[in-house]
């Protein structure tokens, strides 16, 4: 069995970022709410738990407590800012509010090399994020102070006889300069860790359990979109279970230029895969017909596709899985400590369909984020054209068309996004662009073309850089680039006059429009 370092979560935006310095650090890790029941803890038997921050503070009455059994257990522990307050708090020292705030960066004085710092020297200086409003002002027995900054007299903390460390700042943000080395001593000096998880032998085991999941006589179903992610799932269950798997391939009618054909050659002709490619194109339209609202477009969406796909699954003959290309970060989020977020858009999944069908579902990409797929689909011998596909949303074109979504607008829409899409290959951008699309907007403005006025709608174009789609910036496009798109969008495009370009980051805005 792989060593396990158990990620507690204690509702920090930062806690998938752990799991992810963890697994570079060739590390296999798990996130576990701060909830969990402490014998399902015990019985997962962690060889090391780290402690994530969170929005609390210790003394608040609904405040998350330390589950009792990770100081039980012997092992290493990490606490990273509220970890950290905590794990002090609970063992008997004192967190108390902070005079003056800390946000954004400091500078930890590394007073002894222990634990997380026993690969720094002492007296060094090192740039670290921290993010907090309470820190720890006596610590508990047995504890003595590693570092310190201005603010925070024990900003990092150690009892090194129980192995029970603490530091207040984030060493799993890129904004802390070598936090990776922080874990690298936690997991590698004092966990005594073996770096061994390796993704790419993950392409093996997943076929052997997916072969064990669907035994020889079941048959199972998946729900291709022709994005990265149900891409790989299906091509891995393929390789498991070969023509016992059905694919289906929902044309919604919201698919760019040319996308239905492209996801049937690559599957049906070149893979040989069993795909069946549903026309549901009307029915989209007409429950679309009329709503202009973006929540109400996505619901409509969302609810169409479940009676499509259910409808055409029941027909596959003896299919009792259903195969999702679930993420690790999907995952997570599921269980975080923290209660329902905001809801910013309600996002297109299939989340109802295994219940609804009483079907079992097979997630192979469950421990994996986005780029551990990408190595997974390489080592399947997928293609970088298919592997690199920028993401394109489940509701597709309609929430790019804003105001109502119809056949004539849809198809203009395809026709500019065709050309941005053109120009951003030919300049050789498509890979270093996280997205880039078109937005049609209901607004229409005058122009003027040969010697006629024209009364037309605007188009933006937007293009963004992002690591994982939480945040993005704006991306610098060329300007020789930008106009080459915009005069052949009011050139070749019938129906728009106008192109802008969008210069919203995320946060405030977001990716898509809807
Ligand atoms: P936003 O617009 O929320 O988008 O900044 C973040 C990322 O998610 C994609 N997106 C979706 N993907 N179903 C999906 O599969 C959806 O309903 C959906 N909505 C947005 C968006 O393209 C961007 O990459």
């Amino acid at each position: 069995m792989r060593p396990l370092v158990l990620i507690v979560d204690f509702g920090s935006q930062y806690t998938q970022l752990i799991a992810r310095r963890t697994r570079e650090l060739s590390v296999y890790s798990e996130i576990v709410s701060c909830l969990t029941p402490e014998d399902e803890i015990r019985a997962k038997k962690p060889v090391a738990i780290i402690l994530s921050g969170g929005p609390s503070s210790v003394y608040d009455a609904d405040a998350p407590k330390l589950p009792k059994v990770i100081t039980e257990l012997g092992i290493p522990v990490l606490g990273i800012c509220y970890g950290a307050q905590l794990l002090a708090h609970a063992l008997g020292g004192k967190v108390e509010r902070s005079p003056s705030r800390e946000y954004g960066a400091a500078r930890l004085l590394i007073d002894d090399t222990q634990g997380p710092l026993a690969r720094f020297t002492r007296g060094e200086h090192l740039d670290v994020w921290m993010s907090h409003g309470d820190r720890i002002t006596a610590l508990p027995e047995g504890f003595a102070a590693i570092g310190s900054s201005e603010h925070s007299p024990f900003c990092a903390i150690a009892d090194d006889k129980k192995k029970l460390y603490g530091v207040q700042f984030h060493p799993e943000v890129v904004h802390t300069k070598r936090g990776s080395d922080i874990l690298a001593s936690f997991l590698f000096d004092v966990a005594k860790l073996p770096p061994t998880w390796v993704p790419l032998a993950f392409v093996e085991e997943a076929i052997e359990t997916i072969k064990k999941q669907v035994p020889s006589h079941e048959r199972a179903v998946c729900g291709l979109s022709g994005g990265v992610d149900s891409s790989v799932a299906a091509v891995l269950v393929h390789k498991a279970i070969g023509d016992r798997l059905t694919c289906i391939f929902v044309d919604n009618g919201l698919l760019r230029k040319g996308e239905r054909e492209e996801v049937e050659d690559t599957f049906k002709r070149n893979m040989k895969i069993d795909l069946r490619v549903i026309d549901a194109r009307e029915r989209f339209l007409t429950a679309l017909d009329g709503i202009t609202d973006p929540e109400a477009k996505r619901k409509a969406i969302g609810r169409v596709f479940i009676e499509v796909f259910e409808v055409e699954a029941k027909k596959i003959d003896g299919a009792n899985h259903l195969v999702q290309g679930t993420l690790y970060p999907d995952v997570i989020e599921s269980v975080s400590f923290k209660g329902p977020s905001a809801v910013i858009k309600s996002h297109h999944n299939v989340g109802g369909l295994p219940e609804r069908m009483r079907m079992k579902l097979v997630e192979p990409l469950r421990e994996l984020f986005k780029d551990e797929v990408r190595a997974a689909g390489r080592t399947l011998g997928m293609a970088h054209e298919l592997l690199g596909r920028q993401p394109f949303p489940g509701p597709g074109l309609a929430i790019r068309c804003l105001g109502n979504v119809t056949e004539a607008r849809l198809h203009v829409l395809r026709e500019a996004d065709a050309i941005v899409m053109d120009e951003i290959r030919k300049a050789n951008l498509y890979d270093v662009i996280w997205q880039s699309f078109c937005v049609l907007l209901p607004v229409r403005s005058v122009g003027v073309m040969g010697d006629n006025r024209t009364y037309e709608e605007t188009c933006a174009v937007r293009a963004v850089t992002s690591v994982d789609g939480m945040t993005a910036a704006v991306f610098e496009m060329p300007y020789e680039v930008l106009t080459r798109i915009s005069s052949r969008i009011i050139n070749e495009v019938r129906g728009i006059n106008r192109v802008v370009y969008d210069v919203s980051s995320k946060p405030p805005a977001t990716i898509e429009w809807e």
